[in-house]
């Protein structure tokens, strides 16, 4: 008696995704059409990332967690985060920075990266395209609220990655603690 209950709410769940058809890799990893600064306030967990150097992955690897602040903003274009690192050693590191956003890119000037905000459909989170030397080196990074995702959520990426050309994305484990937000009046800490 359960089961054809079940099949219907299975059946109504899955509709709308064996609907749309799947994208091609340009489309999956497009800039984002229109980037809210708004919707980008508050703190992000990375919940996995891949770059395209490996020894640059391995170093990746020694990380226990890392997260993006994005400072709230009243400006469509200009905004500041800072970005945190915690290594294997519980030790964290910031960096912060003043950025202008040109469509859904910023460039770093004095480190050459131009950085992409790319489509996800997972509704909580921001993927990251990061372009370094002109496209020499990638790096992609996906950020949630939350600190772990669906399987599907991961398989997006991973599919993401793949269409970059990239190695799979490294899935960090949501049980290591993220760094505090970063005491503005002591920078010794
Ligand atoms: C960002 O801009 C603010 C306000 O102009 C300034 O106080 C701060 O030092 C800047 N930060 C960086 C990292 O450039
Ligand atoms: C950025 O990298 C490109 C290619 O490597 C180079 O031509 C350009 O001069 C660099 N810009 C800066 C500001 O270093």
């Amino acid at each position: 008696i359960m089961i054809p209950v079940v099949c219907a709410i299975a059946v109504l769940c899955l509709l709308p995704v064996s609907r749309s058809a799947p994208l091609t890799c340009e489309e999956s990893v497009r800039p984002l059409d229109r980037l809210d600064t708004r919707r980008l306030e508050g703190k992000w967990a990375l919940v996995a990332g891949s770059l395209s150097h490996p020894p640059f992955l391995e170093r990746f690897k020694q990380r226990d967690s890392a997260s993006i602040n994005f400072a709230s903003t009243t400006s469509d274009t200009s905004i500041s985060y800072t970005r945190s690192i915690r290594l294997h050693d519980g030790n964290c590191y910031y960096a912060s920075y003043n950025i202008t956003l040109e469509g859904s890119s910023f460039t770093l000037d004095d480190i050459n990266i131009t950085t992409t905000f790319v489509h996800t459909s997972c509704h909580d989170c921001i993927l990251l395209k990061f372009d370094v030397e002109s496209g020499k080196r990638q790096h992609v990074y996906l950020f949630s609220k939350r600190r772990q995702l669906e399987e599907m959520e991961i398989e997006e990426f991973r599919d993401q990655a793949k269409c970059l050309n990239i190695p799979p994305p490294v899935v960090m484990d949501p049980t290591k603690e993220v760094c505090p937000e970063q005491h503005t009046t002591d920078h010794k800490e």
